[in-house]
């Protein structure tokens, strides 16, 4: 028996081709399972990740992203760009303790009516095995820290730079490999994680850096190397002083 029998699924279809896709599948009367709700965009590539947690946050139990094959995008290289961003989406639920299976992106072209029934009920099927996306808070509460992390400006900035930075360089004409890059993005979702955590540490009462510390099970260095990056930029600010250590409340 599944945990999750009517789970509600958010499916994001390229115009071109998975909608026409689910267009054919319809005409043909193929049978899916009915919990799929369709927003057509024009290209894969118009999908932003925060869509995607955007989608989380309102209690969506999953999200599908269809677009065109590789090499079929109707502006070139859309489903390229969406594939890069999938492989964000797929860290960011990762870090945020989200079963990233609650995310898939494919391919579906216009003439695949019957590969589209099967994507959407292999996909329903898969999430029907997961909890409701509400069923605790805790689950609710990774969905929003979720969407705070996407929206951090650095990891957007990342996200849109990633295909020029590892194909034709920076502006110093230094190519930057996937590897490297890869690791630069991890670094960056880690920090932005942790950073979103410390500010809900210290919402209603100020902490020192030992206390964040334990609180998320890293090192006292590395809180407090985090503390002073996030004052710089204002998201948090010194309170008062015990015991010789400052304590720090949200900016
Ligand atoms: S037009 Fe379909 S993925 Fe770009």
């Amino acid at each position: 028996m599944s945990k999750n029998p009517k789970p509600k699924i958010i499916g994001f279809l390229c115009n071109w081709c998975a909608y026409a896709g689910a267009d054919l599948a319809g005409v043909s009367r193929l049978q899916y399972p009915p919990d799929l709700r369709i927003i057509r965009v024009m290209c894969s590539g118009r999908i932003d990740p925060v869509f995607i947690f955007r989608a989380f946050k309102l209690k969506a139990d999953g999200v599908l992203v269809l677009g065109c094959h590789p090499g079929d995008c109707h502006y070139q290289s859309g489903n390229y760009y969406a594939a890069r961003k999938a492989k964000f989406i797929t860290k960011v639920l990762q870090m945020c303790g989200i079963e990233s299976e609650r995310f898939m992106l494919d391919w579906v072209s216009a003439a695949e009516g019957p590969r589209f029934a099967e994507v959407v009920s292999d996909f329903t099927r898969r999430i029907q095995n997961l909890p409701p996306i509400n069923e605790t808070d805790e689950l609710e509460k990774k969905a929003e820290l979720s969407l705070k992390v996407a929206e951090t400006e650095r990891l957007r900035w990342l996200i849109g730079k990633e295909a020029d930075l590892t194909t034709q360089g920076n502006v110093y004409n230094e190519l930057i490999d996937q590897k490297q890059f890869d690791k630069i993005m991890d670094k960056n979702i880690r920090e932005s994680f942790l950073m979103h955590q410390i500010r809900s540490l210290i919402v209603d009462n100020p902490l020192k850096p030992s206390e964040i510390a334990e609180g998320l099970n890293i090192s006292a260095k590395e809180a407090f190397r985090l503390l002073l990056k996030m004052e710089d930029s204002g998201l948090v600010a010194q309170h008062d002083m015990q015991d010789r250590y400052p304590r720090f409340v949200q900016g």
